[in-house]
């Protein structure tokens, strides 16, 4: 399993249940690096997706405590054994999995993860929500990093980082 995150210089990744910035081109990767495969999201992120519906063309895992919660075209999972279960069966299947957030989710499944996708906006936002500070942690290094890109003012670069100390799932 990867994961793909937007971040800012404080390592923020949201306020009151939106993301700081849409830049288009960031946007694109997205969809490019999350295509045909699968992606594990929280409830809340699920719900800033167009109409509160799981992405197309991908295979989405929503996590939720509540089981009542359905929503078409998704695997709804309720724990952590669920959730490991569920990404197991589908890596079996021969797709990947991209953890895609929010908060909460990326907290839970970093350390299960092997590379880490990470777009840095050169800009601090105020924010709620948080991803760990990769650049702080041992086994986590830079890989691989883009030149410099602008949305109107704002600079951004992609950075890939890899876990050299996977947690088996
Ligand atoms: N910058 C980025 O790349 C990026 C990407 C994605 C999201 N975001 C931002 O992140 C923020 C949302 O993050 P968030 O942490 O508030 O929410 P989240 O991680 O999207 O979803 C949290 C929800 O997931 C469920 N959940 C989490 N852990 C669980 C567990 N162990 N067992 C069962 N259910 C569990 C719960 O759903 P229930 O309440 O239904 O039980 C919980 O309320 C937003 O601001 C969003 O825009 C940013």
């Amino acid at each position: 399993m990867d994961l793909i995150v937007c971040v800012d210089n404080n390592w923020a990744i949201g306020h009151k249940g939106d993301q700081h910035v849409a830049i288009p081109e960031d946007r694109k990767f997205f969809q490019q690096v999350t295509m045909g495969h699968a992606i594990v999201v929280g409830r809340k992120t699920l719900s800033t997706f167009p109409n509160g519906l799981p992405l197309k063309g991908r295979d989405n895992i929503v996590l939720t405590s509540d089981r009542n919660f359905t929503v078409k075209g998704a695997t709804v999972v309720h724990d952590i054994d669920e959730l490991k279960a569920a990404i197991k069966e589908v890596e079996a299947a021969g797709k990947d999995v991209y953890c895609v957030g929010g908060g909460k989710v990326y907290e839970l499944l970093y350390p299960y993860c092997r590379y880490a996708h990470v777009t840095k906006v050169d800009y601090s936002y105020e924010a709620d929500t948080f991803f760990p500070n990769l650049d702080k942690l041992d086994n986590w290094r830079v890989i691989g990093d883009s030149e410099e890109h602008t949305y109107f003012s704002l600079e951004y670069y992609f950075y890939k980082y890899e876990n050299t100390d996977i947690m088996p799932l």
